[in-house]
């Protein structure tokens, strides 16, 4: 594999400011040979600038876990692309799962922060997945196909360096039950594929994470599967044993 895996947090609505600083300063120390890999935390909006600050100087990223697609304006609680760069986020979060289904964003408006962000210096992390209701009802490609359709509509070219996706089955998230070995190669296979067909080459390029219930115990398996680029880590990224045994685990593997 040419390009460095990604391990990236989504620390969900977790840790205070302090316990955050405290966190990527103990990671820091114990990964000290950070060039194999590329690793990306995602806190919540509270504490993304004291991690910036804690991580200056290292090769550790971090990233938003929501933008707003316009630039400023009456958007009760909502943060701008300008101002998450501002402060030195270089990724976001965009199509999270609990985002479609807790907060009800459509792919509609998740097209819009794509756009929004593709044309800025910002990363997108975008996520799909389908529920399990659909993956027993056979919609599994079908609604993988859709996601990416519809949330890179109007999108005419993409970078494979400035864009990331995560294939996260709803029903794999935070449940403790992992997707098998041949679900997800499957998926990445037929995302590939679609992104292909979009894009081209430079659409088979963009990196594919997995996520859902990723831990320590099924990393190993997990990154050895053809077309997996790495990780979108939730409950496992707020441990530090957990989340560092990843680490070295793909370390040791993509080399
Ligand atoms: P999980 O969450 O690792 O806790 O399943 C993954 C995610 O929501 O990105």
């Amino acid at each position: 594999m040419k390009n460095k895996p990604i391990i990236a947090g989504n620390w969900k609505m977790n840790k205070s400011n302090l316990e955050a600083k405290s966190f990527v300063s103990d990671i820091q120390n114990r990964i000290l040979d950070k060039g194999d890999t590329k690793v990306i935390f995602c806190p919540p909006f509270t504490s993304l600038f004291t991690i910036v600050d804690t991580l200056k100087n290292s090769q550790f990223s971090v990233g938003a876990q929501n933008v707003h697609y316009e630039p400023h304006g009456a958007y009760t609680g909502e943060i701008s692309i300008d101002m998450l760069a501002s402060i030195g986020a270089k990724y976001v979060i965009i199509g999270h799962s609990e985002r479609r289904h807790i907060f009800g964003e459509s792919d509609a408006f998740i097209n819009k922060k794509i756009i929004a962000v593709n044309k800025s210096n910002l990363i997108p992390i975008f996520c799909i997945g389908e529920t399990l209701e659909q993956r027993n009802s056979g919609l599994t490609g079908k609604i993988l196909k859709d996601q990416i359709e519809f949330g890179l509509k109007k999108i005419d070219s993409i970078d494979p360096d400035k864009f990331i996706l995560a294939y996260e089955p709803v029903w794999a998230i935070g449940t403790g039950e992992t997707a098998s070995e041949s679900q997800v190669e499957e998926a990445h296979l037929k995302i590939k594929l679609y992104l292909k067909t979009l894009f081209g080459s430079k659409g088979e390029q963009v990196p594919i994470l997995y996520g859902g219930s990723v831990n320590e115990k099924n990393a190993r398996p997990l990154i050895n599967i053809d077309g997996v680029s790495g990780f979108l880590i939730g409950g496992a990224s707020l441990k530090i044993d957990s989340f560092c045994e990843i680490i070295n685990t793909v370390k040791k593997i993509k080399r």
